[in-house]
């Protein structure tokens, strides 16, 4: 892709063709991105990991069987001894560590999973690139790089003042939170013992299409399209800072491929917004777009809060931007209006997750 993002380059000249990138997670919304983003603007060949869990995108998987330089390695990182074969089969020059279990409100429910893929997954697949970073020859040893992708969830929760910078103390107060943080921390000490070539990046909340229908974006779309009541949490007051998942690709190419080795990258939108913003901005759009129905905003039910729920994350990405040249090409607003346009226009892909996952938009994580 030609853009000034990427400068007199492009993602041809980043990612060689020869070149093998394997991306873990790659089923899953960030992580499909990704691939479809390499497939689509590089020639280089996409090694896919994922368990293909409840949720990841079958859908996609199935259009993207057709790729030749896409191969799916259907493999879950918890055992240790596929994860070492997966890795030696896609043989990367690349890795871009999506895989993990994701949602707060299932680490509430059943924290073990979350133990099981992103600290012991993250554990295997160190210990795998380890033994296939030790075997390249020199010049490949020398490009190679690992980007470990994070959250800002692992810094804690802040006041109405501040943000969260790379050197930020971690202060992680929800299983999944903690699980991530430890992630990180193998990541970090993996690179700094062995000498792996690690990356790291650590973004605010994603949103975008294609993503699995439990997260608050497309919950809120789906529930009022069925005129069923749109669930905001406490008072709906905590503050998230919202990034559009392209944008968050974007930094993910630059950090992999022009990154400073060792080093972290705060990743955010610089769009702070109150959860009850978010669902009101949402029931406005579908206003516009399905007038018989308005207001939307009458389905809005105040629920219980999330057990430990964070108030507020927000992000500092000077870092980025200054070393990296990277900025956010889409607003909060255009992103939003974009989303909901693109799940009025793919029901049919929301019906077929959902029978795929079982998953029909019930409450998690209340203890
Ligand atoms: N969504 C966000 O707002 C956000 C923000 C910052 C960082 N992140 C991080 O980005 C990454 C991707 O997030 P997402 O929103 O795309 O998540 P997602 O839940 O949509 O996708 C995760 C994918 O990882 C796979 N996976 C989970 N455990 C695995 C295992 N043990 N082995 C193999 N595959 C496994 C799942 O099957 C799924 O396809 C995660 O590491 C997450 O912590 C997400």
């Amino acid at each position: 892709m030609k853009s000034d993002l990427f400068g007199e380059t492009d993602l041809k000249t980043l990612f060689q063709p020869s070149q093998r990138i394997l991306v873990t997670g790659g089923a899953g919304f960030i992580g499909g991105c990704l691939v479809r983003r390499l497939l689509k603007d590089s020639d280089a060949n996409v090694f896919n990991l994922d368990k293909c869990g409840y949720a990841s995108d079958l859908v996609n998987l199935k259009a993207l069987e057709k790729i030749q330089r896409h191969s799916l390695l259907k493999i879950d990182l918890f055992h240790s001894e596929d994860t070492n074969q997966a890795v030696a089969f896609a043989d990367p020059d690349f890795v871009f560590h999506l895989a993990a279990e994701s949602h707060v409100d299932r680490s509430i429910e059943g924290p073990g999973n979350f133990l099981n893929s992103n600290v012991i997954g993250t554990f295997n697949l160190l210990q795998a690139i380890r033994s296939h970073w030790e075997k390249l020859p020199t010049d490949r040893q020398e490009t190679f790089r690992l980007l470990h992708i994070s959250t800002d969830e692992v810094f804690g929760s802040l006041d109405d003042s501040g943000f969260f910078f790379e050197d930020t103390p971690y202060n992680p107060r929800s299983p999944y939170a903690a699980t991530k943080a430890a992630s990180d921390h193998l990541v970090k000490a993996w690179g700094h013992t062995y000498g792996i070539p690690v990356v790291m990046t650590n973004c605010s909340n994603n949103f975008g299409p294609w993503q699995f229908p439990e997260k608050l974006i497309p919950v809120v779309i789906l529930k009022a399209l069925v005129g069923e009541s749109i669930p905001l949490y406490g008072d709906g007051k905590n503050i998230r800072d919202w990034l559009f998942v392209e944008d968050h690709v974007d930094a993910l190419l630059l950090a992999a491929s022009k990154g400073s080795l060792g080093k972290k990258y705060c990743v955010g939108g610089n769009s702070e917004r109150s959860n009850e913003e978010v669902v009101r901005t949402i029931c406005d759009l579908l206003d516009s777009r399905i007038p018989d129905n308005k207001p939307h905003e009458r389905l809005i039910k105040y629920v219980s809060d999330r057990p430990g729920h964070d108030y507020r994350y927000a992000i500092d990405s000077t870092k980025i931007k200054e070393e990296l040249s990277w900025y956010p090409r889409n607003t909060f607003q255009k992103g939003l209006e974009s989303t909901v346009d693109w799940y009025l226009n793919n029901l049919a892909w929301c019906r077929e997750v959902s029978m795929s996952s079982g998953y029909y938009g019930e409450r998690l994580g209340i203890i």
